[in-house]
């Protein structure tokens, strides 16, 4: 029968045995994934875990300061990098869906390969891949199935780095993880998390990114990520996030004609994300959101809500 405690104990354990006295490193992305992977290692290791977390410019509004601090205060080891900017100077003019997660995959190693490079004598890189991420990453590669999206957490970084993969979740389910990460102390703040995706914001910028339209986007998600959390939605929800599409449309402002960006939101209910539902908000809650998104967000006059289920709709809109 399986039981997070007992996952906790037997993974701790083989962690030790597998790892020894050798240095890990392993990359914090905010979400329940790698911070239940880096805490299951912490246990095993210690300081011998070297966290990163990298911004890529393409975070949640101020996702960056809050996570990190948050990470600190759990006793990991970590180093916050900042590298917006390479983020979003690779990324200039590129509006293509699939090359837009591969550089920001590219720009991701290549930043995290500069900080590994500092730390002498790693042996391991840890990861928090889970077992969907798998499956939907090998059907892409070729399988039976329809082309999925590139995830570019898996794979692991490019073999010159020569480390040795550690992967303590490849086997479990999201809610396993939760599970798991509850057995551990884990905060709510961290473990209630919606999941997030490792390329983020950028794509959920439809089309090219700027730094521009990442602000615009960032204030979106966080009125309506506060909102939902305000009228006590947050958690009966499995995801949530807003989506800034590459259309303008008319509006009216007093005596002025507008001719603005539109966002899309979307809420979906699901186990693991392999399949979803769209979430049938409260119409006043979707009525004071999209209010408030238009009197407050500069730059954007339309709000609509994604009533799409996956299949064929997946979560993200690239
Ligand atoms: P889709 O859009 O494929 O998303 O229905 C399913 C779940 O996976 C997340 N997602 C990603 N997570 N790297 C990640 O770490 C990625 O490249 C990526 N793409 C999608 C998505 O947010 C949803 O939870």
């Amino acid at each position: 029968d399986w039981t997070p405690d007992a996952f906790v104990d037997t993974t701790v354990e083989e962690l030790k045995q597998k790892i020894g006295d050798d240095k890990v490193i392993l990359g914090l992305s905010g979400g329940v994934d790698s911070s239940v992977a880096a805490m299951l290692l912490h246990k095993a290791i210690g300081k011998h875990l070297y966290c990163i977390f990298v911004n890529n410019g393409l975070l949640r509004k101020n996702e960056f300061e809050d996570v990190l601090h948050q990470y600190k205060d759990m006793g990991l080891n970590v180093k916050g990098v900042d590298a917006s900017a390479r983020f979003l100077d690779a990324l200039e003019g590129e509006s293509d869906p699939e090359k837009k997660r591969k550089i920001i995959g590219r720009v991701f190693i290549e930043v995290f390969d500069d900080e590994a490079h500092q730390i002498e004598n790693v042996k391991w890189l840890a990861q928090g891949t889970i077992y969907p991420d798998r499956i939907e990453s090998l059907s892409a590669s070729g399988g039976p199935s329809a082309v999925i999206k590139s995830h570019h957490n898996v794979g692991g970084l490019p073999d010159y780095m020569n480390l040795k993969i550690v992967e303590p979740l490849h086997l479990l389910f999201k809610d396993e993880v939760r599970r798991v990460g509850k057995s551990i102390g884990m905060e709510d703040f961290i473990l209630g998390r919606h999941p997030f995706p490792g390329p983020g914001l950028g794509i959920r910028i439809l089309g090219d990114i700027t730094k521009e339209k990442v602000s615009i986007l960032q204030e979106v998600d966080a009125i309506f990520i506060e909102g939902l959390k305000k009228w006590n939605l947050y958690d009966k929800v499995w995801q949530a996030g807003a989506m800034l599409l590459p259309v303008n449309s008319v509006g009216v402002m007093g005596d002025e004609r507008t001719y603005e960006k539109c966002v899309a939101l979307r809420a979906v209910e699901s186990t693991d994300g392999m399949t979803a539902d769209w979430v049938n908000l409260p119409y006043e809650f979707l009525q004071k959101t999209s209010n408030d998104i238009i009197n407050k967000v500069k730059g954007v006059n339309r709000v609509v809500y994604d009533i799409s289920s996956k299949p064929p709709a997946t979560i993200e809109w690239e």
